[in-house]
């Protein structure tokens, strides 16, 4: 397929580093950036055949089949509409908007004019990722419980994502994006998420916007979500999940930790990894950036998506359910409240209050604990079906 860049910064080049690697058949074949030196550099850099600082220039150029969105937040739905004026496929990067009546508008769009739409959530398609949610979604885990999504790092590398009307927000915006769709893709995108309880502070940067947030999203069958993320941490880039279930527990360390560390002591000091914040002593890189952070196995699925007539794994409608909790995240944060997560389209199942299933010992008696002791007994925790009263049983070795 023939790509249409729009944007030339930080994501245009991690894209362009992932689609024009390891002999792909997808290639970028021109840009937009709003400075024509950039454009150049970045069509120089690609091998692109042009280069524009007209967006609609670039998208309307015949040739392109797919554009892919790079700009930064508040310039997303401009995007999304030339290319639907323009009928063309349409791939935007996190966040989809900067709140929920954004998104959907976007959604609303691109479903009208039944347009191809990905959602470029790269976390949810990291190798460790897709295993661990086969491995939810055979069972291994049992019901899962609870999830953890962690994003923390010193804060981001240009101007805009620091003013609040540009990028709709802090790290709640920027980062909790990834956390709750790491978290809805482990509890069941079906699942209703209803409300959010969110503590967010400025804590370090003189700007307006949160610098720092922690958050729990409730969903409808019992499970929560939560979110950890910052621009206050110090050591490089946490990307950190975990997921619990009543069967079994999954932890993913996606980027400090991936298996690779290296001393030295400054000597040809270079980059080292995203958001690194020294080159010596030990550090921690990671060998092929890109594959860790998700991007081959992201846009090989949204071109066969579109050559399949499918739908992509990441869409529109999730960009949207994503803005929808982040909108009630900020305002849980300024009210120290639950808030419901208002969905005006939800197209999952309903009423899954109360999936509880316990598990009984015998006709009468639900077994709520088995331990082995350090002697090598084995003890029974019990509950009695109609009388509610606690035993216990200890089978000895
Ligand atoms: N993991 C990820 O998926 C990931 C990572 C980083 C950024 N992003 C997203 O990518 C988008 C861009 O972020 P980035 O890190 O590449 O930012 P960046 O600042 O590095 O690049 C932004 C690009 O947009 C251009 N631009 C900036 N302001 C503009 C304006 N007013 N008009 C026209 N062009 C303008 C810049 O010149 C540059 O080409 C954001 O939505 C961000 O959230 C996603």
């Amino acid at each position: 397929m023939n790509i249409a860049m729009l944007g030339s910064g930080f994501i245009a080049r991690f894209y362009a580093d992932t689609l024009h690697a390891q002999r792909r058949v997808d290639r970028i074949i021109n840009v937009y950036s709003r400075n024509a030196d950039n454009a150049k550099r970045y069509a120089e850099d690609y091998g692109l055949e042009s280069y524009s600082t007209s967006m609609e220039e670039i998208i309307m150029d015949e040739s392109v089949d797919v554009v892919i969105i790079s700009l930064p937040n508040h310039l997303h739905e401009e995007a999304v509409m030339s290319c639907v004026k323009a009928g063309k496929a349409v791939l935007c990067t996190k966040p989809l908007g900067r709140t929920a009546k954004e998104a959907k508008r976007m959604l609303e769009a691109v479903e009208k004019a039944g347009l191809f739409a990905g959602y470029l959530e790269d976390l949810c398609y990291t190798p460790k990722f897709l295993k661990s949610v086969e491995s939810v979604n055979n069972g291994s885990l049992g019901k899962i419980l609870w999830t953890k999504s962690r994003e923390a790092h010193p804060g981001p590398h240009s101007d805009w994502f620091w003013d609040k009307d540009q990028s709709g927000g802090g790290a709640i915006i920027d980062l909790g994006c990834h956390c709750v769709e790491i978290g809805r893709n482990f509890i069941g995108k079906n699942v209703r998420p209803v409300e959010v309880m969110c503590w967010a502070d400025t804590q370090v940067h003189p700007i307006e916007a949160e610098d720092h947030a922690i958050g729990l999203v409730k969903y409808e069958n019992g499970a929560i979500g939560q979110f950890e993320v910052s621009w206050t941490f110090r050591g490089g880039m946490d990307l950190r999940d975990e997921v619990m279930g009543t069967e079994g527990t999954i932890w993913l360390n996606s980027f400090l930790r991936t298996g690779f560390d290296l001393f030295t002591t400054g000597k040809g000091a270079n980059y080292i990894a995203e958001k690194a914040e020294s080159d010596s002593g030990w550090l921690f890189p990671v060998g092929d950036e890109a594959h860790e952070l998700g991007y081959p196995h992201m846009f090989t699925d949204m071109f066969d998506a579109i050559d399949k007539g499918r739908a992509p794994r990441e869409t529109f409608y999730d960009g949207y359910i994503v803005n929808a909790i982040l909108d009630a995240a900020f305002l849980s944060a300024k009210s120290k409240n639950w808030k419901r997560i208002i969905i005006e389209d939800w197209r999952g199942s309903e009423g899954r209050t109360g999936e509880k299933e316990y598990n009984s010992y015998d006709a009468d008696h639900f077994l709520i604990k088995k331990e082995i002791l350090p002697n090598g007994d084995e003890k029974l925790i019990l509950k009695h079906k109609d009388s509610g009263k606690m035993i216990q049983k200890t089978l000895k070795k």
